[in-house]
């Protein structure tokens, strides 16, 4: 049998038999699978077996209201769950350690060779909301919603390859000499191609932002994708360098009741070859 319980006020047990409010967000043990969140604890316990060994009275799902930053919930229930809003409540706005954290989780994304070629800035401010409305269509949302993120992909990833991979080597996880054939590599499949350094900068960028939706979905926030803006503009208002290649906006916020639900997709077998 397994149960989510989201323990906020017993949760000391739990905490001290697996991990501390300093670790990141997410821990796997045998029996567990949860973490900190802002001061609340959360936690998939997998087995009677564990539910007992731990103290807890029953197995079964719970559902708590907890607060802002401390909804987990399966990555299946947010895939499923999230939507493309257009109404956010105007009145309710995130802090910047709320919009670091959506961030920190964003950039555990994948990337090719872990070159991380994006960067993100958050548009939170009523006179920047403006600004970037103005580049927008005038899209209502980017001013309604708590927080719209420019996610740009940056060009010659390559280039930057080198200081990105770097930790990874300090932290033994790849040999130094993965290290050297990864920036060969590197070198050898973006330099002078132009329309791969930019496709890559629009694939990690895309994956950064995919990430940073389900990481909203994930703290009970909604979250709308945007593509109509004007790039130029965009670089312009918000002084991109020529290497930063604005690829989607992400308003990100508390929903109101009135927006649609998910659109149906098409037939599986419309979409999936199997070979
Ligand atoms: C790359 C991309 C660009 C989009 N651009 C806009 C946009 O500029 N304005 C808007 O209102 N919705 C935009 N959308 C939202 C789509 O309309 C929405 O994802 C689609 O209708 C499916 O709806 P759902 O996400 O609620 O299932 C965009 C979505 C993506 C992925």
């Amino acid at each position: 049998m397994s149960g989510v319980f989201c323990v906020a006020g017993d949760g000391k047990r739990l905490a001290s038999a697996s991990t501390s409010p300093d670790e990141p967000l997410m821990h796997e043990r045998p029996h567990l699978t949860g973490g900190y969140s802002q001061g609340v604890s959360c936690w998939r316990i997998m087995t009677n077996r564990a539910c007992g060994h731990l103290g807890v009275a029953a197995c079964g799902s719970i559902e708590l209201s907890l607060p802002m930053g401390s909804i987990m919930k399966n990555v299946s229930e947010l895939i499923e769950s999230r939507i493309s809003a257009n109404a956010f409540d105007t009145s309710r706005g995130l802090s910047d350690e709320q919009i670091e954290g959506l961030v920190r989780l964003a950039t555990l994304a994948p990337s090719s060779f872990n070159a991380q070629n994006w960067k993100v800035i958050a548009v939170r401010t009523p006179e920047a909301k403006q600004r970037l409305k103005k580049v927008a269509y005038d899209q209502p949302k980017i001013a309604d919603a708590a927080v719209t993120f420019i996610i740009c992909g940056t060009l010659a990833a390559h280039k930057g390859l080198p200081e990105a991979l770097l930790p990874s080597v300090e932290k033994g996880i790849i040999e130094r000499s993965v290290f050297d054939t990864w920036v060969a590599m590197a070198n050898g499949m973006y330099e002078g191609n132009e329309v791969f350094q930019r496709d890559e900068a629009i694939r990690s960028a895309s994956l950064c932002a995919m990430t940073l939706m389900l990481a909203a979905q994930g703290q009970g926030l909604a979250s709308g994708p945007m593509i109509g803006f004007d790039p130029a503009g965009v670089a312009r208002e918000f002084q991109l360098s020529a290497s930063e290649v604005p690829a989607m906006l992400i308003a990100v916020g508390y929903a109101l009741p009135e927006n649609w639900p998910q659109k149906p997709r098409k037939a599986l077998k419309q979409v999936l070859t199997l070979v």
